[in-house]
């Protein structure tokens, strides 16, 4: 879908979301469906996790329109989505996409900042399980996320790259067991993981 196109579908809704690292696409359906008005638009670089939910809004019975997949990673973002967005959700990340939320990389914030409009919200949802023992080895050199490490080092480094970062704590479990994503779930099953919302505003 070229630039001019998405801005035209763009144009017949009152507002613009995405969810990064979009996994099965629960969250956009979830939100689509509550929130008829806006287009909600699911980011992933792995086609097969989106498959089913792209399948399910183009059937007739199950058709949704208000929702658009993008098969992309944030490093390869594609240019015609800088400035479209009114709300950014990144929810439980991993991979390249959560070491660069958590050490403030460039690489990521940049792009993903590229992507909201001026004064766009951004909520981050980071699982901190991740970081209790047996701790994965590619996380073994991250720093621990703490709501103290956000605001000392981390704010920083987002406003580098245009983003403001306006809060940071630690969820509830209940907040996890609420977020609908198919990952809070899986996550969620014995006890919801310890988890750090951050949350930031788009600056020029
Ligand atoms: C643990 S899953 C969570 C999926 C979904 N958000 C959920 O909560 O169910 C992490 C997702 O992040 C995506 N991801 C990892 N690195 C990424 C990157 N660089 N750009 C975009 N997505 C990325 C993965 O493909 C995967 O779908």
């Amino acid at each position: 879908m070229d630039e001019s196109t998405f801005d035209a579908l763009a144009g017949q809704y009152a507002g613009v979301d995405i969810d990064v690292g979009a996994g099965d696409g629960r969250f956009v359906l979830d939100r689509a469906a509550r929130r008829p008005e806006r287009l909600i638009v699911g980011l992933d670089p792995v086609a097969e996790a989106l498959a089913d939910a792209a399948n399910r809004v183009t059937r007739r019975r199950t058709r949704q329109e208000n929702v658009l997949f993008v098969i992309a990673s944030v490093e390869q973002m594609p240019p015609e989505l800088a400035g479209k967005f009114d709300r950014v959700y990144v929810n439980l990340p991993w991979g390249s996409l959560m070491r660069g939320l958590m050490v403030g990389d460039i690489e990521i914030l940049e792009p993903l900042a590229a992507i909201g409009k001026p004064g766009a919200q951004y909520r981050i949802i980071l699982n901190l399980r991740v970081f209790s023992d047996p701790v994965p080895l590619e996380v073994q050199d991250l720093p621990e996320t703490t709501v103290e490490y956000v605001h000392e080092q981390l704010t920083t480094r987002y406003q580098a790259c245009g983003l403001e970062v306006t809060s940071a704590r630690l969820l509830e479990h209940t907040d996890l067991e609420r977020l609908p994503t198919t990952w809070a779930r899986r996550l969620s099953h014995q006890r919801p993981p310890p988890s750090l919302e951050v949350r930031a505003e788009r600056r020029l």
